[in-house]
């Protein structure tokens, strides 16, 4: 079997302790179970020049190798380009993104690190998987250094449409960038036609056959891989964690009023402030709810270096503040927030005990904890699922409550049914969510994206005119021979093939 090489930000390495956010997530149980050199960020930031050469610690068959950032580093490249411009603009939110060309520049010298310090451990038969927009350009930096391996990428968030993309200046050249991967995946149809106009419109690329995009004289595939929950194991943690210690706090100091949950890190993407117009407008359209429900909202604050994300945390704070005034009683109030992670086997149980499980961001690359609200469910019991039609998820759970969360109207209605829905509606409800999520797991999911990496290797037409691609960042000839085909064919057995499940697919 090939080694896997998983390139992220963030590395769950055990030194580091829990990691919150989708991507460690849905990556850890593919690692744990197949091995390989997962490379990153070690979370360090020191005053200056970090060292060469990264630190390796191995657990569990995976060798976990990070470097520093500078302080330098730290705040141009993940601080302000990463989060400040690519995490807005993505999303289609540019007016939010805090622009400055420098922060580009540092964000492409930190990639072109990551290829120079990643390249001597790499052997010529891996794989090489890069996750997320922190690196957009660095399958483009290791082809420059002459790595000749697959090289598959994959955006855990949305890819926005090629006009709003055009916002940053950079983003004609780190699309050039991204087409020296053999396979770009996205979790959506949506943002996979979005990045092949892109590649189309501000890289000069042709649309290819089945799925994939021409470029160089090279064929790189461009498929759709959603992103799954191990969704079983979420059931029986939830099962288990209904009376935690913690469960049974909240469930006492519940006393009997209905409980409407939202979970996430505190992100302008994830609809915050419009969650709680919903909640104003529902208390305010329909009084009677007053006394009888009560919204927990987990905001983990998160990105706290961000200007946007500290001005977002006053501003929900003084919403919250308010909404309670306004409309809470000396012995009732309809909001509780608490602006700290809390575990996710404490979240099963919560999840559980929620009538509403609400999920209104106003664009999210899938949202697992949309997933994760499902799985909790008593079946017997079940809660309702509201859920922002912007959210990846929305494609899969088409069975919960949709809603628009901008429009505060809808969002109380939706509110108002789910809180009223009969057994049978609710149950009927939850079969069909439980039925899109119950066979998928993240497993799946990164054994689907290797074997089409490693399909994109054989069939992906590699010409030597890979050389000539031209890049933003000066490729030079290759000094190995491309990975040999029968390596890549021994990995395609067709009996290994055969037993996955086909969670996602390569667009037609
Ligand atoms: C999202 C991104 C991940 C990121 C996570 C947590 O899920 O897709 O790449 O790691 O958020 O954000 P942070 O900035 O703390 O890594």
């Amino acid at each position: 079997m090939n080694r896997l090489v998983v390139v992220s930000n963030r590395v769950p390495a055990p030194s580091m302790g829990a990691q919150a956010g989708g991507l460690a997530v849905a990556l850890d149980g593919l690692m744990e179970k197949r091995g390989g050199l997962w490379f990153g960020w070690s979370g360090a930031v020191v005053p200056e020049a970090a060292a060469q050469s990264p630190s390796i610690e191995r657990s569990g068959g995976v060798d976990y190798a990070t470097i520093d950032l500078t302080r330098e580093e730290h705040e141009g490249y993940y601080n302000a380009f990463s989060n400040g411009v690519l995490w807005p603009l993505l999303h289609t939110m540019p007016e939010l993104m805090k622009y400055d060309r420098r922060d580009a520049r540092t964000y492409r010298e930190v990639n072109v690190r990551i290829a120079a310090t990643l390249q001597p451990l790499l052997r010529p038969d891996d794989l090489i998987w890069v996750h997320d927009y922190h690196l957009l350009p660095l399958a483009a930096a290791l082809r420059a250094r002459g790595v000749l391996n697959p090289i598959g990428f994959f955006l855990h968030i949305p890819f926005c449409a090629p006009d709003v993309l055009a916002a940053a200046p950079e983003m004609a050249d780190f699309v050039r960038d991204m087409l020296s991967a053999d396979l770009i995946g996205f979790q959506t149809d949506n943002d996979a036609h979005n990045f092949i106009a892109a590649a189309q419109i501000l890289a000069g690329a042709v649309r290819g056959p089945s799925g994939s995009v021409l470029y160089g004289g090279r064929r790189v595939r461009v498929g759709v891989f959603p992103v799954e929950i191990e969704a079983r194991s979420f059931a029986r943690t939830a099962a288990e964690m209904a009376d935690s210690p913690a469960a049974r706090r909240l469930r006492r100091s519940l006393d009997g009023e209905r409980l409407i949950l939202g979970v996430e890190r505190l992100d302008p993407t994830k609809g915050l402030l419009q969650r709680l117009a919903g909640l104003r407008q529902l208390l305010e359209k329909r009084p009677d709810w007053r006394g009888h429900v009560t919204m927990l909202q987990i905001a983990a604050m998160s990105r706290k270096d961000v200007e946007l994300y500290r001005n977002l945390r006053a501003a929900l704070d003084r919403e919250a503040g308010a909404l309670n005034a306004d409309l809470g009683e000396p012995d009732w109030q309809p909001l509780r927030m608490v602006s700290h992670a809390v575990d996710r086997a404490t979240v099963a149980g919560f999840m559980r005990q929620a009538r509403v499980g609400l999920v209104s961001p106003i664009r999210d690359g899938m949202n697992l904890v949309a997933k994760e609200y499902v799985a909790a469910q008593d079946p017997a019991d079940p809660g309702v699922l509201v859920l922002s039609r912007f959210a990846g998820a929305a494609r899969q759970l088409d069975a919960a409550l949709l809603v628009n969360p901008h429009d505060s109207d809808a969002m109380a209605d939706a509110l108002d049914s789910a809180l009223r829905m009969g057994l049978e509606e609710r149950q009927a409800r939850w079969r069909a969510l439980w039925g899109a999520i119950e066979h998928r797991t993240p497993l799946l999911w990164g054994r689907s994206f290797v074997a089409a990496l490693l399909r994109a290797a054989v069939h992906g037409v590699a010409t030597p005119k890979l050389t000539l691609v031209p890049h933003s960042i000066p490729v030079e000839r290759p000094r190995s021979p491309r990975m040999p085909l029968e390596r890549v064919r021994a990995e395609l057995d067709p009996t290994a093939l055969a037993a996955m499940v086909k969670p996602s697919r390569v667009l037609n």
